[in-house]
C-alpha cells in the first residue's frame, strides 16, 4: 500500500468517527522553545492546556502532521527507523472519549480488512505496552480488544510516559509495536528489541501537567489538565515499511526512489554488502526529504537555528554523495526525485520546486567551494593530531575548519569519528564563544567608541538602572556615574563629551529595534543634550551627552527629559513596524520569520526571512493592510506577563532570542498583532498616520528587507512624490494620470529615433568606403588598405566598413585592417578577400598581430575578424606591422 493510500486511510477511518480533519500546521510555529514541530499535538497544545476552546464540532480532531526530528540524525541510516522528517497520523480527543476510545479507534483501523477501510495487520503479530501501573488500559487491551496477556508489557516513565520534554502537557501512554518475524531479532516482545518489534502507534492519555526537568523521567508532576484528553501518533513511515514489506523506512515508497537516483549519479551500488555505502545511501534519501520540507516552510541555510540544522542537512548529503564517488554537483537531482515522490500529498510543493532547487543548489556551490580544501585540511590536521600521539583534533584545527572552509562542526566531529578522532569541544566552544564575543565587541564599539565594559560593571552589578519611560517624559535622578574618553569621572564642564549613569531615567536605551531617546538632563543653568541612549547588560543605561551649558558632578539630583518629538516620532514608526510584520504574515504566511528591524521616529525598517522577491501586489497589499489598521483605530495594549502565558495568547517572539521568564506583550487590535515587545508604542494605531512603504529588497541568504515611512515622514514623501509628478506634467503637458502612457511614448519615440541615427551612420560610414578603397597601397603581392578611421566608430560599424571595403577591392588578393579609437575601447577588424584567403592570409593571425600592439585580442574566421584592445598609441605600429607581415610573403 503507497503512503498516499496510508494517510488516506487513516484521515477517512477518523473521519467516520466523527473527527474533524485538520490539515498539518507549518513545521515552523512561533515557538521560542521549539526549532521545528515535532509532534502531532504541537499545534492542539492551547487546547489540552484549557486556554482555547477547541474549534471543532465534535471536540475530537485528526491530524497528518509533518514532523521534523533531528536529535538522532546520527541513527539516520543505521539503524531501520530513523527518519529526520516523518508524518505523525494522530487522532484527539480533547475531553471527549478516553483509554477505551483511542485503543478501540486504533485497533480496528490497523486491524480492519483491506477491503473495510483498515490496514488489514494480523492481530497475531501486534504486541503492545502500557505504562507500569495503567491497570486500566491492560484491562481494556486483554478483556475489551481480546490481546492475550503475555503480548502486553509493561514499561516505565522513559518509554511509556510522554512530554514534549518541557513544561506542559503529559500523560501515560500506551504503543503498539509490530512484530516483524524472528529474520529481525530476538523473542520476548518491545522490551527484548525493539527493532524486531517496531512501534508504529503511541496512545498518549493527556492528562497532567509537568514542571522543569529531564525530558526522560526527571521531572514532577505538578498539576492535572482541566480534563482528560487523548493525543496518539502513528508513524506514517513505520506502517509503510510494514505493509510495503520493506526492511527499513528508507526504502519505502517516498524514499526508495533517491536511494535509486543515488545510486544512478554515484555509480556506487546500494544492498550489496557494503554496510558504510548503505548507510550514506540512506543518509541521501531521509536527508533530501527533510531538506526540502524545511526549505518548503522557509527556511534557508544559515549558521544558526533552524537554518544551520537545513545546511548541515544538505552539506550532510553533498558530502556522502562525494564519498559514494558523485563528482558533480547532486542536489539538483536529488531534490527534483524527492519531490517527485513528494507532492501528491503535498501539493503545494509543485508552486515551489524552482525555489526549493534554487535555495539547495546555492547551498551546495557555496559548500562545493570549499569541501575539498577544507577535507585536504582536515586530513593534514588529523595526521599531524595522530603523528603527535594524542587522539584529539584540537579545537583550534575545528574553529579553522568551521570558520575558513565552512565545516559545520557536525561534519567535523563526524569525519573525526570516521578517522577514529575525538574533538577538543570544550576548546571549539571557547573559540566560537571569543568569535561571538569579538562580534559583539565590534558591533557595540561602532556604537560606545570601543569602550571597556570593565568599567561599568560595578553599576550593572549593584545599582542598574530603573526606566519609568513608558509613563514617565520627565523624571527626577541621581547621577551614579559619570565617564569621560573611557575613564571614570567626578565631574564633567561645559563642552564635554560625557556618558551620565542616572539611577532612574524615563530615556529609551536602544533595544529591540528602536532607537535609543534624544533629549536632555538639566538641573539648574546645566544642560547637557543627549544624543543618544545605550544600555549596558540589561538593566544599565548610559546617557551620550555634551554638555552645552554648567557643569555637573556625580551625586547630583538631576532631571532628564526626553524630546517629546522625538519620543513621538520613535512611538509612531515602532506601532507601524508591528502593523507591518503583522500585514506581512498576513499576506505571506507564517514563514515569512523577522529577522530583525530597525525603527527610529518617522522611518523604519523590517528584516525576515524569505526567499522570494516580493511582488508589486504584495507590497501593495501589505502597504493597504497596515493603513487599514491604522484607519481602524485599534487600541494598544501591554501586558506584563510570563513567558509561557505570551506564547499562549499567540505572541510572536523570535527564535533564538533570550527572553526572561516576565516579559512584555504590545498587543494591537486582539489578535490583529501580538508580539513581545520591551519598545514604546502609541496609545492608538490611528495615532501612527499614514504609513509609507518605500519598497522591499535583498539583504543577503534568504532576508529581504521592507523599508517604510510613518506620520509626517509619510506626509513629506507623498508630497515630494506629488510634487514631482506635477513637475513632470507640468514639462511633459499632460495630466499626471496620463504620465505613464506619455513617458512610454516618449521613450518608444527615443528608440526609434537612435535606431535611425543609427542606420544614418552605417550609411554614411559604409558612403566613404570608396574613398578608403582609393587608400590602397601594395604589400608585396597584396593590395591592403590600413586605415585608423574617425574616433568613436564601435566594433560593429569597423567590422561593417572592413567587409565592404573588401568587396570594393574586387577579385585581387586583399586585406584591409582598420582600427579606431571608441572611449576607452581601441577596435579593430581585418578582412581578407577569397583571393588573399587563397594566397594563405588568415584574418585571425593578422588580428592577433594587431592586438600585440593595441594591447587586446580579438579573433574571427580566415575571412572576417575583429578584436578590442585599449592602447591606441600601438595603432600605427599595429597596422605597420600588418603591411610589413604582408610584404614578406
Ligand atoms: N505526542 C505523542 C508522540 O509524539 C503521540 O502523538 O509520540
Amino acid at each position: 500500500m503507497q503512503t498516499h493510500e496510508i494517510r488516506q486511510r487513516f484521515t477517512q477511518h477518523f473521519v467516520n468517527a466523527g473527527h474533524t480533519a485538520v490539515p498539518s500546521a507549518s513545521l515552523i510555529l512561533d515557538d521560542p522553545t521549539l526549532l521545528f514541530v515535532n509532534a502531532g499535538m504541537v499545534p492542539f497544545k492551547p487546547y489540552f492546556l484549557g486556554q482555547q476552546t477547541p474549534p471543532f464540532p465534535g471536540g475530537t480532531a485528526t491530524s497528518i502532521q509533518k514532523c521534523v526530528r533531528t536529535l538522532d540524525i546520527e541513527e539516520v541510516g543505521i539503524t531501520t527507523r530513523h527518519n529526520t522528517f516523518f508524518q505523525m497520523a494522530g487522532n484527539f480527543s480533547f475531553g471527549q472519549y478516553f483509554k477505551e476510545g483511542a485503543i478501540k479507534n486504533a485497533w480496528s483501523l490497523l486491524t480492519n480488512p483491506l477491503d473495510e477501510g483498515g490496514y488489514g495487520l494480523d492481530p497475531e503479530r501486534l504486541w503492545v505496552t502500557v505504562f507500569l501501573d495503567d491497570d486500566e488500559a491492560a484491562d481494556i487491551w486483554e478483556h475489551t480488544i481480546g490481546v492475550p496477556a503475555e503480548r502486553i508489557q509493561r514499561m516505565g516513565m522513559e518509554d511509556n510516559f510522554w512530554s514534549m520534554g518541557i513544561p506542559g502537557p503529559c500523560g501515560p501512554c500506551s504503543e503498539i509495536y509490530y512484530d516483524r518475524g524472528p529474520e529481525h531479532g530476538k523473542d520476548g516482545g518491545p522490551i527484548a528489541d525493539d527493532t524486531r518489534y517496531l512501534e508504529i502507534w503511541n496512545l498518549v492519555f493527556m492528562e497532567s501537567i509537568r514542571g522543569d526537568g529531564d525530558k526522560k523521567g526527571g521531572f514532577d508532576i505538578v498539576g492535572e489538565l482541566p480534563k482528560k484528553n487523548i493525543d496518539t501518533g502513528m508513524g506514517v513511515e513505520r506502517v509503510a515499511c510494514i505493509l510495503q514489506g520493506v526492511d527499513n523506512v528508507y526504502e519505502t515508497d517516498l524514499l526508495r526512489p533517491v536511494i535509486d537516483r543515488a545510486v544512478e549519479v554515484t555509480g556506487a551500488r546500494y544492498n550489496e554488502g557494503n554496510a558504510d555505502d548503505d548507510v550514506r545511501f540512506r543518509v541521501i534519501a531521509d536527508h533530501s526529504r527533510t531538506a526540502m520540507m524545511i526549505i518548503l516552510d522557509g527556511v534557508t541555510p544559515s549558521n544558526e537555528g533552524r537554518g544551520y540544522i537545513l545546511r548541515r542537512l544538505l552539506r550532510r548529503i553533498v558530502r556522502s554523495a562525494r564519498l559514494l564517488g558523485a563528482s558533480g554537483e547532486v542536489l539538483e537531482e536529488f531534490m527534483n526525485t524527492i519531490m517527485d515522490t513528494m507532492t501528491p500529498s503535498f501539493p503545494e510543493i509543485a508552486e515551489n520546486r524552482e525555489r526549493i532547487v534554487r535555495v539547495a543548489v546555492t547551498e551546495e556551490r557555496a559548500f562545493m567551494k570549499t569541501l575539498v580544501s577544507g577535507t585536504h585540511r582536515f586530513e593534514e590536521a588529523a595526521a599531524a593530531t595522530k603523528s603527535a600521539g594524542t587522539s584529539k583534533l584540537s579545537g583550534s584545527q575545528a574553529f579553522e575548519l568551521h570558520d575558513t572552509y565552512g565545516f559545520p562542526i557536525d561534519l567535523t566531529l563526524e569525519m573525526a569519528r570516521e578517522a577514529g578522532l575525538e574533538v577538543d569541544m570544550d576548546a571549539f566552544d571557547a573559540e566560537m564563544q571569543a568569535q561571538r564575543a569579538r562580534a559583539k565587541a565590534d558591533n557595540k564599539a561602532k556604537k560606545q567608541g570601543n569602550i571597556d565594559e570593565s568599567l561599568y560593571r560595578e553599576w550593572v552589578d549593584a545599582s542598574p538602572t530603573e526606566f519609568v519611560g513608558y509613563t514617565e517624559l520627565n523624571h527626577p535622578g541621581k547621577v551614579i556615574g559619570l565617564i569621560r574618553g573611557g575613564e571614570r569621572v567626578g565631574e564633567v564642564s561645559q563642552g564635554q563629551d560625557v556618558e551620565v549613569i542616572l539611577d532612574v531615567t524615563p530615556m529609551y536605551a536602544e533595544s529591540g529595534g528602536q532607537l535609543g531617546d534624544r533629549g536632555r538632563i538639566v538641573v539648574g543653568d546645566t544642560v547637557l543634550d543627549v544624543h543618544d541612549v545605550q544600555k549596558v547588560g540589561k538593566k544599565l543605561w548610559v546617557h551620550k551627552a555634551t554638555v552645552r551649558d554648567g557643569g555637573l558632578d556625580v551625586g547630583q539630583l538631576v532631571t532628564a527629559e526626553v524630546d517629546p518629538t522625538w519620543r513621538h516620532g520613535a512611538r509612531q514608526a515602532h506601532t507601524a513596524t508591528h502593523l507591518i510584520h503583522a500585514a506581512l504574515r498576513q499576506v505571506l504566511g507564517p514563514t515569512a520569520v523577522q529577522a530583525g528591524s530597525m525603527n527610529k521616529p518617522g522611518y523604519l525598517r523590517f528584516d525576515f526571512n524569505y526567499t522570494e522577491q516580493l511582488s508589486d501586489a504584495q507590497l501593495r497589499e501589505i502597504t493597504t493592510i497596515t493603513n487599514e489598521a491604522v484607519d481602524a483605530d485599534l487600541a494598544v495594549n501591554t501586558i506584563e506577563t510570563s513567558l509561557e502565558e505570551a506564547k499562549a495568547m499567540g505572541a510572536m517572539a523570535l527564535f533564538g532570542e533570550n527572553y526572561g521568564s516576565e516579559v512584555r506583550v504590545v498587543e494591537i487590535g486582539g489578535p490583529f498583532s501580538i508580539e513581545l515587545c520591551g519598545g514604546t508604542h502609541v496609545g492608538h494605531s490611528s495615532q501612527i498616520g499614514p504609513v509609507a512603504v518605500l519598497g522591499e529588497s535583498s539583504v543577503g541568504s534568504g532576508a529581504r528587507r521592507i523599508e517604510a515611512y510613518a506620520g509626517m515622514e509619510s506626509f513629506r514623501y507623498f508630497s515630494k512624490e506629488a510634487a514631482l509628478a506635477s513637475s513632470l506634467a507640468a514639462e511633459l503637458k499632460t495630466p499626471t494620470d496620463e504620465l505613464p502612457a506619455r513617458i512610454a511614448q516618449l521613450t518608444e519615440r527615443l528608440r526609434a529615433a537612435e535606431k535611425e541615427i543609427e542606420a544614418l551612420n552605417r550609411q554614411q560610414l559604409v558612403s566613404q568606403s570608396a574613398q578608403y578603397v582609393a587608400k590602397a597601397q601594395q604589400a608585396g603581392q597584396f593590395t591592403l588598405v590600413a586605415l585608423t578611421l574617425a574616433e568613436g566608430i564601435g566594433a560593429a560599424d569597423l567590422r561593417t566598413v572592413a567587409a565592404d571595403v573588401r568587396e570594393r577591392l574586387g577579385a585581387v588578393p586583399g586585406v584591409v585592417a582598420l582600427a579606431s579609437v571608441s572611449g576607452e575601447k581601441v577596435p579593430f577588424a581585418v578582412a581578407v578577400t577569397t583571393e588573399g584567403v587563397g594566397a594563405g592570409v588568415k584574418a585571425g593571425d593578422l588580428v592577433k598581430l594587431l592586438g600585440g600592439y593595441v594591447d587586446g585580442k580579438g579573433g574571427g574566421k580566415p575571412d572576417l575578424a575583429q578584436g578590442s584592445g585599449s592602447n591606441p598609441a600601438g595603432i600605427d605600429a599595429g597596422l605597420a606591422a600588418v603591411r610589413d607581415e604582408l610584404t614578406r610573403r
